[in-house]
């Protein structure tokens, strides 16, 4: 079997390619950016607006997972032209490509638990109807998932859709919680939290997410949507602790004015995830931050080693 993975050099995407490669499943990795974590899987460069591109990237491939996206909603907000174009038509192109190319068997797309940030129910799982949404970011999530299924009905093309709960662990970007917390914490300093700190979140450790997009693969999944969210409840609270209490030394915890449009937590059920496709997610949230404050540190060193490198290199230049 080989797949493709759109997205595959991002945060969730570069997991993803890890555990199908760990499984020996081949990979083409199909994204603007390079991938760098690894170097031995195939690589398309080229970007979802670009049709024809895209369509050739299909070649020899059984399963697309597609998972590029605007996935920043602060880039949603900043540039939302963009935002639209890249996860609503980019989305469209990849389903139209897939309808014309027979040998691409289904669409495995992420999308996010942000679908249920209006629900008037405060547990929900997959069968909980949905209301428009509010932020932009989730409209184009939920436009993404109507456009797969608009797809099965009208060309049967399969489909699974799998919703995201909040993701941390190594590779995540600077401007999420943990990531923020951990740079601010080895700097020194305060972390700051809108609110008052007991809102809640489900983080779903990476490599757990990334199994569960491996495990789609399964045919039961086929025409079917997943939630795959984490098991322990974390407030903001406790992570500004947890962070704390691993980098140690005096690090103070700042209150301030909630933000606006902030998802409060919903009680987001994975039961059918676990039921029908065997999803277990394993890493607790204290040992998921501890492996990212791991691979933080260990990137930090390897960068003050190249700069030194550098350094070195330069001083016997001029010396000469
Ligand atoms: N990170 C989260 O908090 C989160 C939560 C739920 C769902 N999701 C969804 O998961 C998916 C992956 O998110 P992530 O956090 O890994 O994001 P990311 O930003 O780390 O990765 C996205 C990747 O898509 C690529 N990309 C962007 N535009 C492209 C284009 N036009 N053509 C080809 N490649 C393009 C980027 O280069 C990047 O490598 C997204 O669909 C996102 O909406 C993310």
């Amino acid at each position: 079997m080989k797949v493709l993975v759109t997205g595959g050099s991002g945060f969730i995407g570069s997991h993803v390619v890890d555990r199908l490669r760990a499984r020996g499943i081949e990979v083409r990795v199909f994204d603007m950016v390079l991938p760098t974590y690894r170097k031995d899987v195939e690589f398309y460069q080229g970007s979802l607006l670009d049709f024809d591109a895209f369509r050739m990237s299909l070649t020899g491939i059984d399963v697309v997972y597609h998972l590029a996206a605007v996935a920043d909603v602060n880039d949603v907000v900043a540039e939302p032209a963009y935002a639209e174009a890249i996860n609503v038509r980019g989305t469209f192109n990849v389903l139209e490509a897939v309808r014309r190319t027979p040998n691409v068997k289904r669409v495995i797309y992420g999308s996010t638990t942000w679908v249920y940030s209006e629900t008037l129910e405060q547990a929900v799982d997959e069968q909980t109807p949905l209301l428009a949404p509010h932020h932009l970011y989730t409209a184009t999530k939920m436009a993404s998932e109507y456009y797969c299924r608009s797809y099965a009905t009208m060309y049967g093309l399969k489909y699974t859709i799998l919703r995201y709960g909040i993701p941390y662990g190594p590779r995540a970007r600077y401007g999420a919680v943990v990531p923020i917390f951990v740079t601010k914490a080895l700097r020194g300093e305060p972390l700051t939290i809108a609110g008052d700190g007991l809102q809640f979140r489900k983080f779903v450790y990476v490599e757990d997410l990334a199994e569960g997009n491996v495990l789609a693969l399964k045919s039961v999944a086929e025409n079917k949507t997943y939630n795959l969210d984490g098991i322990e409840k974390v407030t903001i609270r406790q992570i500004a602790e947890t962070v704390k209490g691993l980098v140690g030394g005096n690090v103070e915890i700042k209150y301030t004015e909630g933000r606006k449009g902030d998802f409060g937590g919903k009680e987001v059920s994975s039961a059918l995830a676990r039921r029908e496709l065997g999803w277990e997610p394993s890493v607790r949230f204290e040992e998921g931050v501890r492996r990212y404050l791991d691979w933080y540190k260990s990137r930090e060193l390897a960068s003050e080693a190249a700069w030194g490198k550098v350094d070195e290199m330069l001083r016997g230049e001029f010396a000469r």
